[in-house]
């Protein structure tokens, strides 16, 4: 019976990880999968979040089951980042749950609408490739619109023409902030309009929010969800603490519902408890309840945030060094990339131009041409841009 399952190809991300591994160059340049990097290309672990590990080791006295919602501690702790200091509940509309990373809160977002009759969901295209993957395996159908316009920044005529299309009881999958893969986010007076166009279509929005802190700063990039929030009824938001508490192999995640009042909250997070138990049953610990003793202790939290500020500023020295070659890559418009938030921006690189700049130049990035900005360092952006001139003459 097994023998009947067709062979799959691998994911392409992370086969792109053991391709760059195999490579004995060594000035080869890892520009694939979404991990940050230093400017020596290392991905320590946070000073803050290994100070709390060690408090985790020396206090934690139990490893009993949590139970399918994980460690409320850590979910509750985030709120107030999320959500504004001021009224982090919304007047006890919203609560959650810990899910396994961002793609466990996906999935359970995802399961959630299917299990309330949605069946479709529309999505701003390109996107992050496991939004349609899951949506697929869910059997649930993906309208896709394109989020990127033809200057590097959104297209909001698509998205107003994606919204007037939509049917009653879709959902709409917004990205929070630092858009993967293009890192086109909406502007503050675009999300003013999104915000809008959703209330008023009675569209069900989901947020992916899995790079607070990395964009312009940790209210900058919650402040569209939060328009969005304070417009609409209902809203299921879905949390990873991978990237911005530098996690990844942990996989810390969260996941928010915003029903219309807080007994419709409860009864969301009941299906959400049945579907997590189903799944996973519980999420993993360790990682969660490290960020919960960091947002519990006012020191270790100014030190994550300022190794979080820190990564942000690499982040835009890398985005302006890359603009401002714009000249020397005649073939390519490196201008947008400054205005971009986040560890990813697309090249208009074709599938030729993308070969060529690995076996040539060494230089590994995902089949789409997106980048991960921060696998650049002061040491090797000049032979990337020299790279690119190269494959784009
Ligand atoms: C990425 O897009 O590179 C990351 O989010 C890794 C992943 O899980 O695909």
């Amino acid at each position: 019976m097994l023998d009947s399952l067709n062979q799959q190809p691998a994911d392409a991300l992370l086969a792109l990880i053991k391709l760059y591994d195999a490579d004995p160059r060594a000035d080869k340049i890892d520009l694939g999968v979404g991990v940050y990097r230093t400017n020596d290309g290392a991905t320590p672990v946070f000073s803050a979040v290994k100070a709390a590990e060690q408090k985790l080791v020396a206090e934690q006295d139990s490893k009993a089951y949590l139970g399918p919602e994980g460690d409320m501690g850590f979910v509750h702790a985030l709120m107030p980042y999320i959500f504004g200091s001021k009224d982090p509940t919304m007047g006890g509309r919203i609560d959650g749950m810990q899910v396994p990373g961002g793609t466990g809160g996906l999935r359970l977002a995802f399961a959630l609408a299917k299990r309330s009759g949605i069946n479709r969901i529309i999505t701003g295209t390109p996107t992050w490739p496991n939004h349609p993957q899951i949506l697929a395996d869910l059997e649930m159908e993906s309208v896709g619109f394109s989020h990127a316009g033809p200057v590097g920044t959104a297209d909001m005529a698509a998205l107003r023409a994606a919204i007037a299309d939509a049917q009653p009881g879709d959902a709409i999958l917004l990205h929070g902030c630092c858009h993967n893969p293009t890192g086109i986010d909406y502007t503050p007076e675009e999300w003013d309009e999104v915000a809008r166009l959703v209330a008023d279509s009675g569209l069900l929005p989901i947020i992916d929010l899995a790079y607070q802190g990395l964009g312009r700063g940790m209210d900058e990039d919650a402040a569209g969800l939060r328009k969005v929030l304070a417009a609409v009824p209902e809203a299921m938001i879905c949390y990873s603490c991978d990237k911005n508490f530098g996690l990844y192999r942990d996989r810390v995640g969260a996941f928010y519902v915003m029903g219309k009042s807080a007994e419709s909250t409860v009864k969301v997070l009941s299906n959400g408890h049945v579907l997590a138990r189903t799944n996973w049953s519980q999420p993993p610990d360790h990682g969660a309840a490290a960020v919960r003793l960091v947002l519990r202790d006012e020191s270790l939290t100014k030190q994550w945030l300022a190794e979080l500020d820190a990564m942000r500023t690499r982040m835009r020295d890398v985005r302006k060094a890359l603009a401002a070659a714009d000249n020397r890559v005649a073939g390519l418009d490196l201008a947008p990339l400054a205005h971009q938030n986040g560890l990813f921006s697309m090249l208009a690189l074709d599938k030729d131009q993308i070969l060529a700049i690995r076996e040539k130049h060494g230089v590994y990035m995902a089949g789409s041409g997106r980048i991960n900005v921060a696998g650049l360092t002061m040491g090797n952006i000049q032979k990337f841009i020299d790279a690119l001139a190269d494959v784009t003459a």
